[in-house]
C-alpha cells in the first residue's frame, strides 16, 4: 500500500551533514537513551524511522540488538556504509505495519519521526503492539530552545510571506509535539532527561543556503514561486534590520529523552 508519510530518500545525502551531532557526542546520546529506557546489554529494541542510524549505531554498540524500519533506502544504505560491528539490522517497511509479532522488543525508540508520518495514530498503536510488557517507547529529539532574535526574525519572514503554500505536516502537527504521546494515552515513565550539545554556530547565509537547498522536509512541498517568495523576504528583513548574512552566532543545544508506557490494552 503506498504511503503518505515523507520517505526521506531525497535527503540520505545531505542528511548526517545537516543532522549529525557533533563530533564525540555519539556515546552520550546512547547512555542517555539507555538511562532512560533502563537498556541493558541484552535488550532488544525497534527503531522507528532509522534512517542513516544517527542514533542506532551509537545505540548499538550498548545493547543487545537495534531492529531499526525505515521507508528510505537511500538513508538506510548511508546506515550500512558506516556500520562496522554493532548489532544493527534494518528492514524497509512502513511504521504503521510493522512486520514483527507482538511482544518481541524490550522498547523502542522514535526520534524526529512522528511529524512525518501519515498514520502515526496506527504506528503507535503498532509500537504498542511489538513491545513486551513492561517495554518503554523513548521518544527523543534535538532541541534547541529558545531562538535566537536572528533565527526568528528570519523565519517569521519566511512564514509569513509563505503562508498556506507550506502544506501542514503528514504527521503530528507542530503544536502537539509535546503532548501526543501522552493525548493517545502513553504515561510518561520517569522525567524527561537531556545532554548538552553544545552551541550550533548559525548564520543568516548558512539558513538562506539550507533554504535554497529545501533541506528541511517542510520545504519538500512548498511550490518553487512560494519558496522564492519566501526567500526574497528573509533577504529583505536582514536588510530591514542592517544585519549582515555573514554574521555568525552560537545555538545551544540539547538532546532530550523521555520514556513513555503504552496505553493499557
Ligand atoms: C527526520 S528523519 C529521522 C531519522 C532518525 N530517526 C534520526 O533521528 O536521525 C525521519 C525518518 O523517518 C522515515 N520515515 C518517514 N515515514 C516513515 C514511515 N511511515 N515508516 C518508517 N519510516 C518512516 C524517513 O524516511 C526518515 O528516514
Amino acid at each position: 500500500m503506498p504511503s503518505e508519510s515523507l520517505a526521506f530518500d531525497r535527503a540520505a545525502d545531505f542528511y548526517d551533514e545537516t543532522r549529525g551531532f557533533p563530533p564525540g557526542q555519539e556515546p552520550h546520546i546512547a547512555a542517555l537513551l539507555c538511562r532512560v529506557g533502563g537498556l541493558t546489554p541484552i535488550s532488544r529494541v525497534i527503531e522507528i524511522g532509522i534512517g542513516t542510524g544517527r542514533v542506532a549505531l551509537p545505540l548499538g554498540e550498548h545493547i543487545g540488538a537495534v531492529m531499526g524500519v525505515d521507508l528510505a533506502r537511500p538513508m538506510m544504505r548511508r546506515l550500512l556504509a558506516k556500520q562496522t560491528d554493532q548489532p544493527v539490522y534494518i528492514a524497509e517497511a512502513d511504521a504503521a505495519w510493522l512486520p514483527f509479532p507482538a511482544g518481541v522488543f524490550d522498547a523502542a525508540v522514535a526520534v524526529h519521526v512522528f511529524h512525518v508520518i501519515a498514520g502515526w495514530q496506527t504506528a503507535l498503536r503498532e509500537v504498542a503492539r511489538v513491545l513486551c510488557p513492561g517495554g518503554v517507547l523513548i521518544s527523543a529529539n534535538n532541541d534547541r530552545g529558545e531562538q535566537h532574535p536572528i533565527d526568528r526574525l528570519m523565519s517569521d519572514a519566511f512564514k509569513q510571506a509563505v503562508g498556506d503554500a507550506e502544506p501542514p505536516n503528514v504527521g503530528i502537527p507542530h503544536d502537539r509535539y509535546d503532548t501526543f504521546l501522552e493525548d493517545e494515552g502513553w504515561t510518561p515513565a520517569g522525567e524527561a532527561q537531556s545532554h548538552p550539545l553544545g552551541a550550533e554556530i548559525h548564520s543568516p547565509a548558512r539558513y538562506l543556503e539550507l533554504l535554497e537547498q529545501r533541506s528541511w522536509s517542510s520545504l519538500w512541498r512548498v511550490p518553487d514561486d512560494a519558496l522564492a517568495r519566501g526567500i526574497a523576504a528573509v533577504r529583505a528583513a536582514l536588510a530591514e534590520h542592517q544585519i549582515d548574512p555573514n554574521q555568525s552566532y552560537g545555538v545551544e543545544r540539547a538532546f532530550i529523552a523521555r520514556a513513555y508506557l503504552p496505553p493499557a490494552s
